[in-house]
């Protein structure tokens, strides 16, 4: 199974109770959730490997510590995953960005996929799959599935707001990726929203309806 991280720092939870707010408009949710994701970033990088790197400062050379070889990739899921990534590449400005574009069908609940594009070596990278919402989990889960499908092994996944429901799919359909979240939330009402959440998170960073 996955391990489940739940961020309880107070920057986090505090940026994220203005974002659940319903009077938050758009241009603060926006700039919260980059901050919120490069909050995050800090920490699901936290184990990245380093390397011995010879570098001269001023005074001498010496033997100091660089990331090594294991590159970083960012998948957004489309739409409301590309407010995360601006914060990440913040932090991380190598890091190549793939999109996956899916949309979740308002009758069936279930995920259509409308768009893939991933850098040529993603198979080789660590993606960190970003989504603001984790709601049933399909979603997320088909996302990671179109990432192995295209034989990508070293998957995260990063989200804001989780319901217990979709955090349980996606440990169950791949025990292989580890989640990252701000909240767990309640519960999912009959529309497959998370209950409290935030509303729907593409509409709330776009300002559609
Ligand atoms: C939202 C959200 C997730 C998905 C979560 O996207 O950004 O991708 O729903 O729901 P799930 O866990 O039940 O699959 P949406 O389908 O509304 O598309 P959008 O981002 O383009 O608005
Ligand atoms: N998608 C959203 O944007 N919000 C939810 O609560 C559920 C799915």
């Amino acid at each position: 199974m996955g391990k489940l991280y739940v961020f309880d720092h107070p920057l986090i939870q505090h940026k994220l109770s203005i974002m659940r707010d319903k009077d938050t408009g758009s241009k603060e949710f926006r700039e919260l959730l980059n901050e919120i994701g490069m909050l995050m970033a800090y920490e699901v990088t936290r184990d990245l490997p380093l390397e011995d790197v010879e570098i001269e400062t001023p005074i001498c050379k010496c033997t100091t510590k660089m990331l090594s070889g294991r590159k970083l990739g960012v998948v957004p899921i489309l739409r409301a995953g590309l407010g995360m990534v601006d914060g990440i590449l913040n932090l991380v400005p190598a890091a190549k960005v793939g999109h996956i574009g899916l949309y979740r069908d308002p009758n069936t609940k279930k995920p259509v996929e409308y768009y893939c594009k991933l850098p040529s070596d993603a198979h080789e990278r660590l993606l960190i799959v970003v989504d603001p919402m984790l709601a049933t989990g399909g979603s997320s889960s088909a996302a990671i599935q179109f990432l192995k499908d295209r034989g990508c092994t070293n998957i995260r996944l990063m989200c804001l707001i989780g319901a217990p429901e979709g955090i349980k799919t996606v440990q169950q359909a791949h025990p292989d990726v580890d989640i990252y979240i701000a909240a767990v939330d309640s519960y999912l009402n009959e529309h497959a929203y998370i209950v409290p959440g935030l509303g729907d998170a593409g509409d709330r960073l776009f300002g559609t309806k």
